[in-house]
């Protein structure tokens, strides 16, 4: 069942992925080679508690931090540990708060130090996939439109899309139906609605789209080692241009400090 949000509840949605984008910028401040992804965890955990929000991630279905954090060849899920950041590293940071009864999730792929040109251009392609996808994400349109778009734009660069992993609706829980994969066809699948809202998530891999379970029973790994990037939005359908509740804005506004 799909549960529809009114104004008000989207409004309380912005709030709570407003905190998440802020979240991502205060763990990207913190990625350069020599931290650990634990550190991280850390960082983002304070930082939700200090602004009075739950991680949504900790204890979900068992999980045992506050945010994601996959590095090269982990696709998603990837858990915090003692692991040292190293230049040329990417990581994907997945972060989730709940605020008055409501969650928000997004997840940024930052790089470490300087990386390979062959890094730079996954990253920008997978990045550039998300708002693809998010062009879709609006009233009378279809789930399938989003996939198909992030689909073509992705493998049209000669990278794979993921497959068995996929966005999701969400609100007062994390996970709520419709799925949302980053894959599929044009007009099928469930219309698109005022009131639903979506986690798009493309994940998106350098070689082939094969992956596989880490022993720790999270990690999502690409077969072949090569790495993997992943972005995300939540967005609240809307008439005519979807309604992104996250944002990227605090993270750019990082980053291009640190370029100076
Ligand atoms: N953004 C992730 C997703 O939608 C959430 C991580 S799952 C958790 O799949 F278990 F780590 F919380
Ligand atoms: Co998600």
């Amino acid at each position: 069942m799909i549960f529809l949000k009114t104004d008000e509840e989207i409004e309380l949605m912005r709030i709570s992925n407003d905190l998440v984008a802020c979240t991502l910028a205060e763990v990207g401040k913190n990625i350069k080679p020599g931290i650990t992804t634990l550190q991280l965890d850390k960082i983002a955990d304070a930082f939700i508690r200090d602004n009075g929000a739950i991680p949504s991630f900790l204890g979900y279905e068992g999980y045992p931090n506050s945010i994601c954090t996959s590095v090269n060849d982990q696709v998603v899920h990837g858990i915090p540990s003692k692991y040292v950041l190293k230049e040329g590293d990417i990581i994907s940071v997945d972060c989730g708060a709940e605020k008055s009864g409501f969650h928000g999730d997004s997840c940024y792929t930052f790089c470490v130090g300087e990386v390979s040109e062959e890094a730079r251009q996954l990253l920008k392609t997978t990045r550039e996939s998300l708002y693809e996808g998010i062009k879709f994400a609006i009233e009378g349109k279809r789930i399938g439109d989003i996939g198909h778009a992030i689909q073509t734009y992705c493998e049209n660069r000669g990278y794979s899309v993921v497959h068995g992993m996929t966005g999701h609706g969400i609100g007062k829980s994390m996970h709520e139906e419709p799925k949302v994969p980053n894959y599929g066809k044009s007009s099928f699948g469930t219309k698109l609605r005022i009131g639903m809202v979506v986690a798009i998530e493309p994940m998106i891999n350098l070689g082939k789209q094969n992956i596989y379970f880490a022993d720790d029973g999270w990690t999502a790994k690409t077969s072949d080692g090569k790495i993997s990037a992943h972005f995300e939005h939540t967005v609240a359908i809307s008439k005519g241009q979807a309604d992104i509740l996250s944002s990227f804005k605090y993270i750019d506004e990082i980053l291009e400090n640190n370029v100076k």
